[in-house]
């Protein structure tokens, strides 16, 4: 993402901040995977979508309208024997030059310098909640200011959520973003189909799952979005399946969920299909249904609607379709009061997509569902899931877990498809499968 891109974003964040204000964002922290070896360090995402960088230990300030800089970034500072043995360092210079600092000290200095720069500031925007060691610092920051009130010193007498304001931003994603998040879909799309080319019976889902990293890592994705799942048969009904170890079974469906992450942008695509290549009767029944259910909800996500109408287009579908199947009893009028899908359908059909792949934004504003404008981004994924040995089911159906997910960006003309490469009709599935 190109410099100005942060850039934009800090200073349209300034605005709303306001003169007399300050904000202080801490990146995330190491964590440790078991004894000397760490999980790979990704940065916070609000932290990454204001200044670009990637390296632990760095606080973020942001002061308005401060003669020697507005933008301050604490950071680790160079040390030859330290990044001989952990890698390169940007280092002050580095934070300056390259990511367009104005001010760098060392991460080793906050303590020091953290309370200057709250002097005469009226409104603190933090992220309270998020990190109980980091809140206690920024209180005993605040603490040293006031404890110079004698000597004349203001401190800050305001605490603003700086989340809310970042994740409002967040929620409305910007052109260069948008190119971001297609090239992910894009990829992630081209690894699920992939898949579908070189599935057999016997392999392992982990076989799989091996294989979708591998595809997204070959084509310059180093990151997945999130753990894949990777489910045959009985278990692609439990929805964040992740132990990926048991054999895929002739006759199953496997339900596959992956998506890779690209310059911190996730992708986030569920295909379902017949691990031999054909859909038996009773699976492409149910695949059907949940496929009518989503191109149904696909079609709500249009300007002016709100946040639940896919939902609840995609409930309607199913519905519909389990009293036809014989697999709900009732009228629909009813079944819908009584929400009886939840038996076969207990998640709800999406979430918004970003650099988090649940990403931030409220659902709802002032007690009602948001409205939908352009430039959202959001899932839809409706599924249908009857474990084995569910009661009152006949055996057909039972063992079939299906969940189809696309990733939607909402636009003046309508959905836009971000991961429409992925196959997703019977005829196409088989098709494919066949070659
Ligand atoms: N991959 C997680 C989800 O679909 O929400
Ligand atoms: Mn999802
Ligand atoms: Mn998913």
């Amino acid at each position: 993402m190109n410099r100005n891109e942060f850039k934009r974003r800090r200073r349209q964040l300034m605005g709303m901040m306001g003169a007399g204000s300050v904000a202080i964002l801490p990146t995330g922290v190491e964590a440790v995977r078991n004894r000397d070896v760490h999980h790979p360090f990704r940065a916070d995402s609000d932290f990454y979508y204001l200044t670009g960088f990637t390296e632990p230990d760095a606080v973020m300030v942001l002061v308005p309208g401060r003669s020697h800089g507005e933008y301050i970034l604490f950071c680790r500072e160079k040390d030859p024997t330290k990044e001989m043995w952990d890698g390169y360092r940007a280092g002050l210079q580095g934070a300056v030059d390259d990511y367009g600092a104005d001010d760098a000290f060392p991460i080793s200095d906050l303590d020091d310098i953290l309370p200057g720069l709250l002097e005469e500031r009226e409104r603190v925007f933090f992220a309270m909640g998020s990190d109980p060691a980091f809140d206690k610092r920024v209180s005993d920051w605040v603490s040293q200011v006031r404890s110079r009130a004698r000597a004349g010193v203001h401190g800050p007498i305001e605490f603003l959520a700086l989340d809310h304001y970042l994740h409002d931003m967040r929620l409305y994603k910007s052109r260069a973003e948008i190119a971001v998040m297609r090239r992910a879909a894009r990829l992630s799309a081209e690894s699920h189909v992939n898949l579908m080319r070189h599935c057999r019976p016997g392999m392992h889902e982990y076989q799989l799952a091996s294989l979708f990293g591998h595809h997204c890592q070959m084509k310059g994705a180093s990151e997945l979005a999130y753990p894949s799942i990777v489910g045959g048969g009985n278990n692609a009904c439990v929805l964040h399946y992740v132990e990926n170890n048991q054999p895929l079974r002739d006759g199953d469906l496997v339900l596959i969920d992956a998506g890779c992450e690209l310059d911190c942008y996730a992708s986030d695509i569920t295909r379902t299909f017949p691990v031999s290549g054909c859909f038996s009767d009773a699976q492409r029944s149910l695949y059907e249904l949940v496929l009518e259910a989503q191109l149904a909800a696909i079609d709500k996500v249009r300007v002016g609607n709100h946040w639940n109408d896919p939902h609840q287009a995609a409930v309607r579908v199913l519905t519909k379709g389990l009293l036809k199947l014989g697999l709900l009893r009732g009228t629909l009028a009813k079944a819908l009061k009584a929400k009886s899908y939840t038996k076969f359908y207990m998640h709800r059909t999406g979430h918004w997509l970003g650099m988090d792949v649940h990403d931030v934004g409220d659902y709802k504003v002032d007690g009602h569902w948001r409205e939908l404008e352009p430039g959202m981004v959001l899932t839809v994924e409706p599924g249908l899931y009857i474990p084995r040995g569910t009661k009152g089911v006949a055996k057909k159906w039972q063992g079939i877990g299906i969940r189809i997910e696309d990733d939607v960006l909402v636009t003046r003309d309508g959905p836009d498809v971000l991961s429409r490469d992925a196959p997703k009709t019977v005829a196409q599935i088989e098709a494919l499968m066949a070659e």
